[in-house]
């Protein structure tokens, strides 16, 4: 059972019985991959970005009648342009070589296809593997092997979805230098690609919509918007009591419902959190049982909490411990909240700014701001109230 329930309230990724709904957005994203529209997505830190990829990408193919090659890159791995080709060389042979599988195509016809990259197909541990030499320069690489993989699903009528996950790191690979041809390189395939569906996800919001929706870059008006808030209550409710269900043979009441609700906010990490604890137990969760789990959780976070919480400046942490205090506040840069936490206008605005950007503070669905993670504001509201 220790497992299952693993399995149920992951930390890490939670696709299949772990993934609560999302079904509006995994609509979504079906519809703009089979009509070969490309996305965008959007959303805070740990709000379910790559589990929704990552769902996606066993959804689309399950219910397709004609096959969908799949492949995500994490650019968080990736440092330059060098090693961003690299990653697009190997996910583009990764990708060609299941539609080659799929169809059984001959080797003959996807050497050349990929002449220029003087191409080496060889057997590994994994199965078969396309190696592709890169070309003159970085950009020349990505645009023709983007080029080269929708050639390849054009020809066999499939489909193949193509995700990059942390997409903001690409404006971070030229080093601050004013550089945007590794997206103008990307551009130039994605907008000829039509059987290859490409869905790009991240997390820093102003870099995104930088390089999106700023008409002087190369990215511009090239995809959909698809922007990610909390699970909905309701669906968070029928997610728990499935999953109540086959633990204990039961549904909870709405007071224990409530109650999880109440503590994690509906953070789907911290409610994952929360869950993972009260479902190792043989019986539903109590009132008191899920105050103790809720505090064990505290306790395990405290330390990473505190570091966080200790790196911010004195404004900044002023401005957090006050919206903690509160609970949640309209408008915090209003004179008579900075004054009443003694910060004047001046640094407020942007400490606010700050701590948006860094995902420590956001608005709810009411418009009022608040702090994001439920256990640094039972941190602060702890440490302050005494
Ligand atoms: N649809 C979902 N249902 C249940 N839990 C989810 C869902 N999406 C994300 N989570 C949980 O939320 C946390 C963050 O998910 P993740 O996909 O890594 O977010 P992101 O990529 O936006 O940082 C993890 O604990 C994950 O298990
Ligand atoms: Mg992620």
């Amino acid at each position: 059972m220790a497992n299952q329930t693993k399995i149920l309230f992951p930390l890490g990724i939670a696709t299949g019985a772990a993934h609560c709904n999302r079904q509006i957005e995994r609509d979504a994203l079906e519809d703009h991959i089979l009509s070969g529209t490309h996305t965008w997505i959007w959303s805070r830190r740990r709000m379910g970005k790559t589990s929704l990829l990552e769902q996606v990408l066993i959804d689309v193919p399950r219910n397709s009648r004609s096959f969908v090659a799949t492949k995500k890159l994490d650019l968080n791995l990736v440092h330059d342009g060098e090693s961003l080709e690299h990653a697009i060389r190997e996910a583009v042979g990764a990708l060609t070589v299941q539609i080659r599988e799929e169809n059984n195509l001959s080797e003959a016809w996807l050497l050349s296809l990929f002449q220029s990259f003087k191409p080496e197909l060889t057997l590994g541990a994994f199965g078969q593997k396309l190696k592709l030499t890169p070309l003159a320069s970085p950009q020349d690489t990505i645009t023709e092997a983007l080029l080269k993989l929708e050639e390849a699903a054009k020809h066999t009528n499939n489909k193949a979805i193509f995700a990059i996950d942390e997409f903001q790191q690409l404006s971070q690979l030229t080093y601050g230098k004013a550089d945007h041809s590794l997206e103008g390189a990307i551009r130039h395939a994605v907008e000829r690609s039509a059987n290859v569906a490409y869905i790009f996800a991240g997390s820093e919001r102003h870099l995104l919509e930088e390089m999106f929706e700023n008409r002087d870059r190369p990215l511009f008006n090239l995809c959909r918007k698809l922007t990610l808030k909390r699970i909905g209550a309701s669906h968070y409710r029928t997610h728990l009591n499935t999953n109540a269900k086959a633990r204990w043979d039961r549904e909870l009441t709405e007071e224990q419902i409530s109650h999880i609700f109440e503590l994690t906010e509906r953070h789907p990490q911290w409610l994952n959190g929360l869950c993972s604890i009260l479902w190792r137990e043989s019986t539903p969760p109590s009132e008191d049982s899920i105050r103790a789990a809720w505090n064990d959780l505290y306790t395990e976070q405290l330390s990473v909490v505190q570091g966080t919480v200790t790196s911010l400046s004195a404004t900044q942490r002023a401005l957090l411990v006050g919206i903690a205090l509160a609970g949640t506040v309209q408008h915090p840069t209003s004179r008579p909240f900075l004054e009443s936490i003694r910060l004047a206008s001046s640094t407020g605005n942007s400490a606010k700014e700050m701590l948006t950007r860094q995902d420590l503070i956001e608005q709810n669905e009411d418009n009022h701001w608040r702090v994001v993670n439920p256990l640094m504001a039972k941190y602060l509201r702890d440490t302050n109230n005494q």
